[in-house]
């Protein structure tokens, strides 16, 4: 069975993000990465000892695999937004493109982009691109499984669970920590998903 290992970021110093809010963050991303092996080995070894009698265990079992899955590939993408150190985005580039055609400018869709952040709840907002009608689209994934646009690539994924911030920020801070995120980014490494 294929394993999953975590990945290493190289990662600058942030501005409003401590080494020590990343450190703890990283260890959780980690632990998705364990976990999504746990329970495909826990499935299988399910399987093998009775199907039958553990049908429940493993539909269950199996049931988790989207929230450790894309626990581990959502932080993949998270942190490596931040690879590199802070970049503005490149207006000519076709991400600037199509973000101002769908919310009339870039800074229109950074607007969007943090009030759907600001949704209650813990979970993402994403913004996607659909390539077969070459747009994109933001959505809230609660969690991190639940509500992804299925099989479109991910462009930027913002972490709103509490665990991201608050090592950082109190809970009624979350805006703040939206601000300290976004400040942050890499653009380049956006535009080049896009
Ligand atoms: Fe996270």
């Amino acid at each position: 069975m294929h394993t999953y290992t975590p990945q290493t970021f190289n990662l600058p110093e942030l501005e409003g993000l401590s080494e020590k809010q990343i450190k703890a963050h990283i260890g959780l991303y980690e632990g998705y990465v364990k976990h999504i092996n746990v329970l495909r080995e826990q499935i299988v070894g399910l399987e093998t000892l009775d199907k039958e009698k553990y049908a429940y265990a493993i539909m269950e079992t199996r049931r988790r695999l989207g929230f450790e899955f894309n626990g581990m590939r959502m932080h993949e993408y998270y942190f490596t937004q931040l690879e590199g150190g802070a970049s503005p985005l490149d207006t000519s580039s076709a991400l600037a493109g199509a973000l101002t055609e769908k919310y009339g400018s870039v800074d229109d869709f950074i607007t969007h982009f943090k009030s759907v952040g600001m949704s209650r709840g813990i979970g993402w907002s994403v913004l996607y691109a659909d390539p077969a009608h070459n747009t994109v689209h933001t959505a809230w994934v609660s969690d991190h499984e639940l509500g992804q646009l299925g099989g479109l690539p991910v462009i930027l994924a913002m972490d709103m669970w509490e665990h991201a911030f608050m090592v950082d920020y109190l809970p009624a801070e979350k805006k703040s920590y939206v601000e300290a995120f976004l400040k942050n980014v890499n653009w380049n490494v956006v535009a080049e998903r896009f």
